[in-house]
């Protein structure tokens, strides 16, 4: 059976290196390039490529993803997975990703934001390049004692409840899911609640149609005259207009803002927003996640999760896929994974199939989504070649292989 050749793994846009070693540790041949290819070079690796790594910029097309038939799963190297084209599911190659890996650089960089507002440091720095000597404590506070309200308490916002806690802040949150409030962090029954309490304002909720313009001119009055707001969550969470103009009132007293309603796709790009040039306002490039450590959390992340649906057939951590996962096979036991189209009767089939060869099936967990049906199956082992045949051409089958 070819499954038993070596696999290939081709890793582009220079994926930090121990996703290789993690790979190479698996029995994986990798290749890792530095750039993200041309469509004809990805063309061309995809061909016997068993598995593809990617970040934000290799696009994985319709097109490639259907002439890649060795293709048996795509990881992508950071958050999103928009690069690769919907119609992956439907062909059975799942798509890994890390989405949580850098929520510690996000954590951290909002704290150093909290402090840096607090003591107007970005200020009295840029005044002193040019050449303004401004030494006063006026409007310079230490945050000790005072109130952070973490709007959104996930992996984030609770990361920094506790690193706010150790530096003597009162911390409050509002979560529309009931979450367990960290140290002595208090979870408060309403977002207005949060802002009117809170000598800081942190966002860490999801861009989603409910989270849109969750701040606006309403919710920026609802704070603390003086109050600061740190967005580093997702751009079109702000009404940026309505930002600007508290801050010019005075009525909110400083921002940082990491994230855009619209950013620009390339470094260099022009780039304007209405908070530019304002006092006590930290503006940076979508940079909360972006360190060495999270590259290198993301590179173990992705390919841990792509060793572990190669050697087990797991999909649990799948962005697209029904999520499938079993206990590692057993000695002596086979595992078959399986796609196939989501109809009646493909699995009795299957059942059939393996009945009548004689082989028993030890333990299976099956899952479907709307279109996709994937199925593992711990059987005993067998020699014969023509079971394997004859489950790859059922008519249903999407994909099928032997795990490892
Ligand atoms: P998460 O999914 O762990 O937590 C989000 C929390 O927000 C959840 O607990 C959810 O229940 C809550 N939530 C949803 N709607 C809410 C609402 N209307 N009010 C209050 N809570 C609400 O997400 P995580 O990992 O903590 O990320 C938070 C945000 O940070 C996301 O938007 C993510 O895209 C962004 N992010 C930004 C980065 C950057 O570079 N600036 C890097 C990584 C993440």
């Amino acid at each position: 059976m070819n499954e038993k050749i070596k696999p290939r793994v081709a890793l582009f846009e220079a994926v930090h290196p121990v996703a290789a070693s993690i790979l190479q540790e698996h029995g994986f041949r990798v290749d890792s390039l530095k750039h993200s290819p041309s469509a004809q070079e990805l063309a061309e690796l995809a061909k016997s490529s068993t598995l593809i790594g990617v970040r934000s910029k290799t696009k994985i097309t319709a097109q490639l993803l259907s002439g890649s038939t060795a293709l048996a799963a795509i990881g992508c190297f950071c958050i999103g997975t928009d690069q690769v084209d919907a119609s992956a599911a439907e062909l059975g190659i799942p798509i890994f990703n890390a989405p949580f890996s850098n929520t510690r650089s996000v954590a951290e960089m909002t704290l150093a934001e909290i402090i840096c507002l607090s003591r107007a440091l970005f200020q009295k720095s840029s005044q002193l390049h040019v050449g303004r000597w401004d030494k006063s404590s006026k409007n310079s506070r230490e945050v000790r004692g005072r109130t952070l309200g973490i709007i959104g308490y996930g992996h984030i916002g609770s990361q920094l409840s506790v690193l706010a806690e150790s530096l003597g802040m009162r911390v409050v949150f509002f979560d529309t899911a009931r979450k367990l409030a960290l140290g002595n962090a208090q979870s408060l029954s309403n977002m207005d609640a949060v802002l009117a309490a809170s000598d800081f304002v942190s966002l860490h909720v999801p861009d989603m149609a409910s989270t849109r313009n969750l701040i606006g001119a309403a919710q920026l009055q609802n704070m603390k005259p003086g109050a600061m707001l740190v967005n580093n969550s997702r751009g079109k969470v702000v009404d940026l207009v309505a930002l600007a103009s508290a801050l010019k009132s005075g009525h909110v007293g400083g921002a940082a803002v990491d994230v855009f309603p619209e950013e620009p796709a390339e470094n260099g790009e022009g780039f304007t927003t209405p908070l530019a040039g304002l006092a006590n306002v930290i503006l940076t490039p979508h940079i909360g996640g972006s360190t060495e450590e999270a590259q290198e959390a993301i590179a173990v992340d992705v390919a841990e999760k792509l060793a572990r649906f190669w050697t087990q057939g797991c999909t649990a951590a799948s962005v697209n896929f029904p999520a499938v996962d079993l206990p590692n096979v057993r000695s002596g036991q086979v595992r078959i994974l399986h796609v196939h189209k989501n109809v009646p009767g493909v699995l009795s089939k299957m059942h059939t199939l393996l009945a009548n060869a004689g082989v028993n099936i030890n333990a299976e967990h099956l899952q479907s989504d709307q279109n996709t049906s994937y199925v593992i199956l711990d059987v005993d082992a067998f020699q014969d070649a023509n079971i394997m045949n004859a489950l790859r051409t059922l008519p249903e089958t999407i994909r099928m292989r032997v795990a490892g």
